[in-house]
């Protein structure tokens, strides 16, 4: 064993423990201990994981959803078989991917969507902070359509700017919705997880939740860049208006 492994393993519990009780990614303990908190998902549900890969998540759902439930994990890359789970390679952010979903879950209803969906970090604190918040909301939009009411939806976010427009929407599609980070976080993650139970009827003028986030962003001074300025629009990525004198 190297010096390394043995350190980060004496540093790192969950990690440690995670390899001995077979799972993934150390990231299962996160979704445990907000199981623990908050009994989301149940006996017999159905479960949509997004942003599955390695597998951690799937895994502890599967363990909680039981033989009569149903997991389907969804990720931009390929994850191992997983058995129980119906995992596939998708982008949350097409309609495609959507579909099928859909067809996966052949008529039958979700009771939860949880999301540890998180970009590819570049180390700079400002765009990956942005880059996550957007595709946080777009988990909201996703869990907004297909949960019916009584649903629940977990998402994980970066702490920073613009985070209130993201609760402010889960807000107006849960009855209850709080922040929560689990002691597994690593000390220095700025990550929190957003848990919103009871989805609402849908409202007429609703929205998306990604409107409501740009409408929110738009109060603070920050615009959602829409060209690249190669005549491209981006997807993802917020710039900051700055202050007049
Ligand atoms: C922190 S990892 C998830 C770890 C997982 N929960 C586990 O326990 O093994 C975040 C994942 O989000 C995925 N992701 C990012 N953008 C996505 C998108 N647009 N659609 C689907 N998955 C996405 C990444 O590929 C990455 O694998």
């Amino acid at each position: 064993m190297s010096k390394r492994w043995y350190q980060e393993n004496k540093r790192d519990p969950w990690r440690r423990d995670a390899k001995a009780k077979g799972y993934r990614a150390r990231s299962a303990y996160k979704l445990k201990q907000i199981q623990e908190k908050f009994g989301i998902l149940r006996r017999g549900d159905s479960v949509l994981d997004i942003g599955c890969h390695p597998g951690g998540w799937t895994q502890v759902a599967i363990e909680e959803v039981g033989e009569s439930g149903t997991v389907i994990g969804v990720d931009l890359l390929s994850t191992s078989p997983i058995d129980g789970a119906i995992v596939m390679i998708g982008d949350i952010t097409e309609e495609a991917t959507i579909e099928e979903i859909v067809g996966h879950l052949g008529g039958r209803k979700l009771n939860a969507v949880i999301s540890d969906i998180s970009p590819r970090l570049t180390g700079r604190y400002d765009t990956d902070q942005a880059i996550s918040l957007e595709l946080s909301t777009m988990a909201l939009d996703v869990a907004s359509d297909l949960l019916p009411p009584g649903g629940s939806f977990i998402t994980k976010v970066f702490q920073g700017a613009g985070i209130e427009g993201l609760v402010d929407a889960a807000k107006i599609r849960f009855s209850v919705v709080g922040r929560y980070s689990p002691t597994a976080s690593r000390t220095a993650s700025s990550e929190t997880y957003l848990i919103c139970q009871k989805r609402l009827q849908k409202s007429k003028n609703e929205g998306t939740a990604m409107e409501h986030l740009q409408r929110h962003l738009a109060s603070i001074g920050i615009v959602v860049d829409e060209d690249d300025g190669r005549g491209q629009e981006t997807k993802v990525g917020f710039r900051k208006i700055p202050k007049r004198e």
